[in-house]
């Protein structure tokens, strides 16, 4: 299968208060996209690879980035995640069987895993990265007192890479407005409300996304460790 993936990268990362866009922070020696670039472009699979940066950081991120073969264009990013992958999905090549959607935030991601989630698509129109929730779930009310536990059977976290038939996601983003553009944080979200069935493919592997300070040095720790296959 040939598949393209558009890593977004456009988001400001004020949860991390860096001073500047998360994406380009360097992690371990690398700016943290260009771990996401790696992967993915040592999956075979993938052919082309577009980054949606921040506006008007088009050069700084090619710079930051430097040179990958596979990287097809880096284009700006805009106002949502959403909105973000439309654009990066505008800027792939026409002539691709799947497309991949990867945060730029998540850099642990392999080149295996990367290759799963494509093969997993020869059965399924959607399959995406995701995990079991581990932890014991607490509603809580506007003072953080716990109003009640929530029951976590079923439920899994949702994650990136999410992979579609390319036909698929780019019907979902041809038909999707600006208000779903808006609110929805998700792509899996979108095809879920239009009926297509989405499998979640828990990658066996750590895939926190960088949030805070907190997920940088957590993140740090594991690629200054060498990545895990
Ligand atoms: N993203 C994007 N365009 C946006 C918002 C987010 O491309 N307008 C990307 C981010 O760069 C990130 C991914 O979507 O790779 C997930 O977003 P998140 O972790 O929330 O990153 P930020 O929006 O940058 O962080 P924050 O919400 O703390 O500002
Ligand atoms: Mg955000």
């Amino acid at each position: 299968m040939r598949a393209g993936a558009v890593i977004v990268a456009a988001g400001s990362g004020e949860r991390l208060g860096a001073g500047g866009p998360k994406a380009l922070v360097r992690v371990a020696g690398l700016p943290l996209v260009t771990w996401s670039v790696r992967a993915l472009e040592e999956a075979l699979e993938v052919e082309a690879i577009v980054i949606a940066c921040p506006p008007g950081m088009e050069r700084e991120t090619a710079a930051a980035v430097g040179t990958h073969a596979q990287v097809h264009a880096i284009v700006p990013g805009s106002t949502s995640r959403q909105r973000s992958v439309a654009r990066g999905l505008a800027a792939l090549p026409g002539d691709l069987d799947a497309i991949l959607v990867h945060d730029a935030a998540r850099p642990l991601i392999t080149p295996h895993v990367v290759s799963r989630l494509v093969a997993r698509l020869a059965a399924e129109e959607a399959v995406i990265a995701a995990a079991p929730v581990p932890d014991t779930l607490k509603r809580a009310d506007g003072q953080l007192h716990v109003e009640h536990t929530v029951d976590r059977t079923g439920l899994w976290g949702a994650q990136t890479p999410q992979a579609f038939r390319a036909p698929t996601l780019l019907g979902i983003f041809g038909d999707a407005g600006p208000e779903e553009l808006d609110s929805a944080t998700d792509c899996a979200g979108m095809a879920e409300r239009r009926g297509v069935r989405v499998l979640l493919m828990d990658p066996g592997i750590p895939n926190p996304k960088v949030t805070t300070q907190a997920d940088l040095r957590l993140v740090e720790a594991l690629l200054g460790a060498g990545r895990i296959a």
